[in-house]
């Protein structure tokens, strides 16, 4: 029997991933791609909606698929590729899009939430329709599973509701994927601010640890985190969120339960707690920032890896679109 299928990428928006990225998505493919048929992409048409210059656009692509490899991605084992060298995600995100009703895509709190920051007219159409090519994304491969962040569980509910809606209208082309959620447990917040996520987009990267920063500046970093007046090394969201933040990273980067690490530094300050996690970052991050910048200075061959994965992708999303465009008398 055939693994199920799995879909799930990231948008290549900054030079570096942050460690949120790392614990809360690539660490999980890296054991998914285990058990499923994952296909992995750099989702650069989805970039489009913020302003690129090109040419950092195309490096920072590159750079994203570095870390994807170099955090234990295996592109011999699962399809990773670059969502713009395979053309039916553009096609396909059409079609859905006439399937999809206008307030149906008002209603995204993603979109509305960025309208509503940057006002409409500074908000293009692209990010109106983001959802449905993100749709597009998932269905072309006959997804069974999307392993996402709980901010795009309703992307995928609405991903669900046009498969059913185009299958029940046009006749079965498309599997109606379940979305996975991530565990709160795998949410890193700003080490600075450890009440907001730590994101790549973040204005100031204080509290952000990069997946390709050289490790001792990453380990200053830890240092300098945010915690409180109590000294005491417990787990307590609400009252101590920047000492359980470092908690949950050191939890998920040694695969230790948060109790144990909590024993080990009883009646011990956040100093020497700090330190420790300093070590474990270091050496979990150290040599993926290796193998991520050998990766980088080989772009002809990373080109060429890229290449034959999208070559396989397209196979599969080539086959979904012209099922697709057949039952709409295209
Ligand atoms: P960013 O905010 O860094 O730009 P994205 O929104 O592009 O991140 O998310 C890419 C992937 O990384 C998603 O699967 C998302 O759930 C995960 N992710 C992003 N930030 C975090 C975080 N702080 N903690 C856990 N997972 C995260
Ligand atoms: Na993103």
């Amino acid at each position: 029997m055939s693994k199920p299928r799995l879909y799930s990428g990231m948008q290549p928006s900054a030079d570096s991933l942050q460690i949120g990225n790392y614990i809360g998505a690539l660490m999980q493919w890296r054991d998914l791609q285990e058990s499923y048929d994952a296909f992995f992409s750099v989702v650069d048409l989805h970039a489009l909606t913020q302003p690129n210059d090109p040419s950092e656009l195309r490096e920072k692509t590159r750079r994203t698929a570095a870390q994807y490899i170099a955090a234990g991605i295996e592109p011999a084992k699962s399809t990773l590729y670059v969502q713009s060298h395979v053309r039916a995600h553009a096609e396909l995100a059409w079609v859905l899009s006439t399937i999809t009703g206008f307030g149906e895509a008002g209603r995204m709190t993603q979109f509305k939430d960025k309208s509503a920051r940057y006002g409409t007219d500074a908000t293009n159409v692209g990010l109106f329709t983001y959802p449905v090519l993100m749709a597009a994304d998932i269905l072309l491969y006959q997804t069974d599973i999307v392993p996402v962040g709980d901010d795009q569980k309703q992307h995928v509910e609405l991903t669900r509701d046009l498969a059913e809606r185009f299958n029940s209208r046009f006749g079965e082309a498309f599997r109606v994927p379940k979305p996975v959620i991530q565990k709160d447990t795998a949410r890193i917040y700003d080490l600075q601010n450890p009440t907001s996520k730590m994101s790549k987009s973040a204005e100031s990267d204080a509290g952000v640890l990069w997946l390709l920063d050289d490790p001792s500046k990453s380990a200053k970093k830890v240092m300098r985190a945010v915690t409180d007046s109590e000294g005491v090394v417990r787990y307590d969201r609400d009252e101590k969120p920047g000492v359980s933040n470092l908690l949950v990273i050191y939890a998920a980067l040694t695969g230790r339960e948060i109790t144990s690490i909590e024993d080990e530094y009883a009646g011990r300050g956040y100093g020497d707690f700090k330190k420790g996690l300093a070590e474990v970052v270091v050496s979990e991050f150290g040599p993926v920032r290796e193998r991520a910048l050998e990766l980088l200075d080989d772009p002809a061959e990373l080109d060429r890896v890229l290449a034959a994965n999208a070559a396989r992708a397209e196979e599969v999303a080539d086959r979904t679109l012209g099922d697709v465009y057949d039952k709409l008398g295209l």
